[in-house]
């Protein structure tokens, strides 16, 4: 679908402020000449799509369905449920990389993780932000521990399992770090090879789990170009409001560096939008505007949002096990299974 068409679509639904209004007598959509009803439809293609995520498809979920459009305006693929694994890794690692603030990067970091548990994969969370969000998140509180991931940067014949730390869902574990991060920044400025500093303290877990996920603080510097040297895949996430694509041109830049000096593996998997609101044009608008910008890139998973997240990080729990029948919950499982479906295609 070119951009033209997903404009189209944002234009078309942009009349549409409530589920109820949008159908198919609309005149708006003979206006932009959208689609035909039935036009992706493919005969071979055994979709059933998962009731709790089509639940999240508004305006229109029954509509959507029936055309088989996800959020972002393209036809909706299906994730198939993954499959058990025997034996884990070698890990997958992944970056949730975004220099903008409050995005969803700690959210994506723990709910993807922890949906990606639920389907039997062993998962590693990596706390890379001194503020210790992502530990806060899961419940540990950063100021009581001794031990963090800092320790096992900066400490040689530190080993990992001394910091590490189980998490309450099953087959998820954390390293999790506080403000002593912080000072690693200064410090590794002189050591050598200081870009590779976290992938080499996380090698020797290479083989424990099947995913390895990072949450970056909201910067550009060193600790998060360890993050990107570190891993293969960076997933983006950027929030469905104004000014979302400022200082992306600029993140994609730095990684293309990474990829050239530092890490020939590292890979875009794609860029989530989180915080979507789909009863607002605005927040259509804007997501119709990343998927022209970024096309494929774009997870056909979109975040919605919903007051449950903040909620989570209260309780200190991932949205699955919180609230697991909330659409929260199902968005992430259905980005678990994109994810997955994303790997496996390589
Ligand atoms: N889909 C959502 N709907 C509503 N609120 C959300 C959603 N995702 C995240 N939030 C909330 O928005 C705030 C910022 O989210 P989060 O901490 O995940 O972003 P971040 O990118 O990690 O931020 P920082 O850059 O500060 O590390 C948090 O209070 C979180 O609970
Ligand atoms: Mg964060």
């Amino acid at each position: 679908m070119d951009g033209r068409q997903v404009n189209a679509m944002a234009g078309n639904s942009a009349g549409n402020e409530s589920a109820e209004l949008a159908d198919y007598s609309d005149p708006h959509r003979v206006a932009y000449g959208e689609l035909p009803e039935g036009h992706f439809y493919d005969p071979d293609a055994e979709y059933e799509p998962d009731p709790e995520y089509a639940a999240t498809l508004a305006p229109d979920a029954a509509r959507q369905r029936r055309e088989r459009i996800g959020p972002t305006g393209r036809p909706l693929p299906y994730f198939p449920i993954p499959g058990p694994v025997s034996e884990p890794g070698p890990a997958k690692i992944i970056a949730m990389c975004n220099q903008k603030g409050g995005v969803g990067k700690t959210t994506s970091a723990i709910n993807l993780g922890a949906a990606l548990a639920e389907y039997g994969r062993r998962v590693l969370l990596v706390d890379f932000d001194p503020q210790g969000a992502l530990s806060v998140g899961l419940g540990v509180n950063p100021m009581e521990l001794e031990l963090t991931v800092y320790n096992l940067l900066m400490e040689r014949g530190l080993a990992p399992d001394e910091v590490l730390l189980k998490t309450a869902v099953a087959g998820m574990d954390l390293l999790p770090s506080n403000i002593d991060l912080s000072a690693a920044e200064v410090q590794l400025v002189s050591e050598v090879a200081r870009e590779s500093t976290l992938q080499r303290a996380l090698h020797p877990l290479q083989n424990d789990y099947d995913f390895i996920v990072i949450d970056c603080q909201p910067s550009l510097g060193l600790l998060t170009v360890n993050a990107l040297t570190a891993a293969h895949k960076v997933i983006v996430p950027l929030e469905c409001e104004f000014f979302a694509l400022r200082g992306v041109a600029l993140l994609t830049e730095t990684i293309e560096k990474v990829q050239e000096r530092l890490n020939p593996e590292l890979e875009l998997d794609g860029i989530l939008a989180t915080m979507y609101d789909s009863r607002t044009v605005h927040s259509r608008e804007v997501l119709a505007r990343v998927v022209e910008a970024f096309d494929e890139h774009v997870y056909h998973t979109v975040i919605g949002r919903t007051v449950r997240f903040p909620e989570t990080t209260v309780a200190g729990e991932p949205i699955t096990t919180y609230a697991s029948n909330s659409v929260g919950a199902a968005a992430y499982r259905q980005l678990a299974r994109e994810v997955l479906a994303r790997c496996h295609a390589e």
